[in-house]
């Protein structure tokens, strides 16, 4: 039984503490913070868990096998180093850190410690369309992977969204997922500018991001934030000589009024509620008994913050910015499931 200590009990952090409460096997939550302490007691008390002061704390709990991070993007650094420091396993919710120093200092921090003790939440790697996606990929049908087509659309995103957050919140997901599913890193990235739909008011949206990888391969994302009709998120991979698309997701279609229909889901959490199930029972068994996680790793974390500070930059200027990383720590060779 792992006993997992739940740093931020807001909303993701709840929904992951219902998972390993009533979902999953082999985890216990032992313990929760928060810095709204009511928050966490209610919390506490509802899963039978010790609410601890302060993140730290809960960390050098004793009771504490493993932890859990999800509290704001900002204050992810502090806790993973905190967790490197005593040695425990920790799952930290995406982003690693706010910045790519950040997210360098944790690198440095678990190469020191000598063996992976972070996995971060991209949880698209456990989505069973992208995972059979990549092994047709993988298994050569297509011939070598040239393009990806992917888009990421949300109904509607809420009043503090930026543009910039278009890149390091909603794209970062897609960033992830073609370094894993071309098993190689992002070289540049680009991004166009088309014609701005009124349904965001000021916000430039939609975004047009190109992503060319280290082969030369070509990814591009459109990325549309206000698009009304429910959260549709899509990808193509076309190879040498075949083609293969995530497919259409839902249990059920609908002939009636002379219309053939399928619903769409209406955000990411439905999207995804199974793979977020499938990501945390993994990690929970790559831990038991001391074992390593193999998921997302501390420089997948860093190298999403690396890209996404490119995208931005690439936004900004309008020109193509090159990607430049540190050099990649032995730890870290051995590919990422
Ligand atoms: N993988 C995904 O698809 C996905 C989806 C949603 C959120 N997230 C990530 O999860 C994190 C949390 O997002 P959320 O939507 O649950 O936010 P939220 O605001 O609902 O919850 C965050 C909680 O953290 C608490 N908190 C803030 N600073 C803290 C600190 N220093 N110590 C302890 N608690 C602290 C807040 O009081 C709040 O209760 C973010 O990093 C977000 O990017 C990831």
């Amino acid at each position: 039984m792992v006993r997992v200590g739940v740093i931020g009990t807001g909303m993701i952090g709840q929904d992951h503490i219902r998972r390993m409460t009533q979902v999953l096997a082999g985890v216990r939550v032992a313990a929760v913070t928060d810095v709204d302490a009511s928050v966490a007691a209610a919390v506490a008390e509802k899963v039978g868990a010790t609410a601890h002061a302060t993140g730290e704390d809960l960390v050098a709990d004793p009771e504490v096998d493993a932890i859990v991070v999800c509290s704001w993007g900002p204050t992810h650094e502090q806790y993973v180093l905190a967790s490197i420091a005593a040695g425990k396993p920790v799952f930290c919710e995406k982003p690693l850190a706010t910045t790519q120093e950040a997210c360098l200092r944790i690198v440095e921090a678990e190469v020191a410690h000598g063996s992976r003790l972070v996995q971060v939440g991209y949880m698209r790697r456990y989505d069973a369309a992208y995972r059979a996606l990549k092994k047709v990929v993988d298994s050569g049908e297509l011939g070598a992977p040239l393009m990806m087509h992917c888009a990421h659309r949300n109904a509607s995103v809420p009043p503090h969204y930026t543009k910039d957050m278009a890149i390091t919140d909603t794209a970062v997901h897609e960033i992830d997922m073609v370094r894993w599913m071309f098993g190689e890193e992002i070289a540049a990235a680009r991004v166009l500018v088309p014609r701005r739909s009124a349904n965001g008011g000021e916000l430039q949206d939609p975004l047009f991001l190109v992503l060319e990888m280290a082969s030369g391969a070509l990814v591009d994302v459109e990325i549309s934030v206000n698009i009304r009709y429910g959260y549709d998120i899509r990808g193509e991979v076309v190879g040498e000589s075949g083609t293969a698309a995530l497919g259409e997701l839902s249990p059920i279609s609908v002939r009636a009024a002379g219309r053939f229909a399928t619903p769409v889901p209406l955000d990411w959490r439905e999207r995804f509620l199974a793979a977020y199930d499938v990501e945390f029972q993994e990690w929970i068994a790559s831990i038991a008994g001391g074992g390593a996680p193999v998921g997302p790793s501390a420089w997948d974390g860093y190298a999403a913050a690396v890209v996404s500070d490119a995208a931005v930059a690439a936004l900004d200027s309008g020109d193509r910015v090159a990607v430049v990383l540190a050099e990649k720590p032995k730890l870290y060779l051995e590919a990422t499931s």
